[in-house]
């Protein structure tokens, strides 16, 4: 079989077969942003706008991508970011992408509205797997959940704070979501032009919320394009933060901050880091782009915890881009589904290897021989 890095060297390679592979909802589902997709569109150009000035003459550089984090030990600074409607885009996703995070030794993070429960996921991703959580308005919901987490063995809590109310999302509306995908003639039509997509759904049964469907009834989980917003979203507060921290032995992340202040009181209420993101611009389209806000969230924070990113990472080089503007590790979502729609497991591992290999190439391109000395090299903006 030919090379995955010759036939299919980047990301791009993989999104373009992963379309063909998709069907149109689900598609919908994973590309699109809300409203005219600027904010989707803006986290790519403005992270093409970091340049990076290299140094030469270093001799023969092994650049070490090594990542400690939360007193573990990761392959790279590279993760999985957690994705919705997983299993809809892709049969068996939640599974697959946790076995690759475990290949590679990289963080998987389970999101609270992907279509894997923590009890299945837990035993394959051991430590790797992280688990997200859209904040619960019930709190004996709440604490249901994170007792279930905590017991299936993840290792980190990511709160997900940038989804304060459901985005109009028009793509997703007019591609009309349903979980589970409603059958009629558009899914018929649908599947029958992706056939690997429609033996993977016989073979993994049917795309549900196993995670959340204990606690909610069916109606209620049909609209899934604004399910988030209406039944997971504004209740996160710095109360329901500090509530969580009692509850949460782990480490916490509190994932999509964009300003300097929320960034500090993140870590006042508790937070063991934070995650600078705006939901892959996916919730408010006149967004700033993430990696604009990263640089001043990384000046206040001042090394007290960890700051993570994610919303716009498309390569390697974005992935040190993102550490070089101070960033201790970067989370794709969209770029491991391109890879699984595009091969199954193989292209999750395979969406891993772009990442790394383009990382590694940057690193020696530059002279760096670990992830810090990228920070150095970032060129004065112009
Ligand atoms: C879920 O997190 C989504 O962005 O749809």
């Amino acid at each position: 079989m030919a090379n995955l890095m010759d036939t299919h060297p980047s990301i791009h390679d993989l999104e373009r077969r992963a379309k063909r592979r998709i069907p149109h909802f689900a598609w919908e589902y994973l590309d699109s942003g809300t409203g005219s997709e600027e904010a989707r569109d803006l986290n790519l150009e403005a992270m093409r706008r970091v340049r990076l000035t290299p140094q030469m003459m270093k001799g023969l550089l092994q650049p070490d991508t090594t990542t400690e984090l939360f007193g573990r030990s990761y392959t790279s600074p590279i993760g999985v970011a957690p994705v919705g409607l997983t299993g809809m885009i892709w049969p068996g996703a939640d599974e697959a992408l946790a076995q690759t995070a475990v290949s590679r030794n990289i963080p998987y993070v389970l999101s609270t509205v992907g279509t894997q429960s923590p009890e299945t996921i837990g035993p394959i991703a051991g430590p790797n797997g992280w688990f997200q959580l859209y904040p619960p308005r019930d709190a004996t919901i709440r604490d249901d959940l994170l007792e279930r987490v905590q017991t299936a063995g993840f290792s980190a809590l990511v709160v997900t704070a940038d989804v304060p109310a459901a985005s109009r999302r028009e793509r997703q509306r007019k591609a009309r979501i349903r979980m589970p995908p409603a059958i009629g003639p558009r899914l018929i039509f649908d599947s029958v032009r992706r056939p690997a997509w429609t033996i993977g759904v016989l073979q993994n049964g049917v795309p549900r919320f196993r995670t959340i469907e204990k606690y909610i009834d069916a109606a209620s989980l049909k609209n899934a394009a604004g399910f988030v917003g209406a039944n997971l979203g504004g209740t996160l507060s710095y109360d329901y933060l500090a509530e969580v921290r009692e509850r949460w032995d782990g480490p916490i992340v509190v994932k999509g901050i964009l300003d300097p202040d929320d960034a500090q009181r993140c870590v006042d209420t508790g937070a063991d880091a934070v995650q600078v993101s705006n939901h892959g611009g996916r919730q408010l389209d006149g967004s700033i782009a993430a990696i604009d806000a990263l640089p001043p969230i990384v000046e206040r924070l001042n090394g007290s915890v960890p700051v993570l990113f994610d919303s716009g990472i498309r390569d390697g080089l974005d992935v040190a881009r993102a550490i070089a503007l101070g960033a201790d590790f970067a989370f794709c979502g969209r770029a491991f589904m391109f890879g699984l729609a595009a091969f199954g497991e193989t292209g999750a591992g395979h969406a891993y290897d772009v990442l790394q290999d383009g990382l590694v190439n940057v690193m020696h391109q530059t002279g760096c021989e670990n992830l810090h000395q990228l920070r150095e090299r970032v060129a004065p903006a112009r």
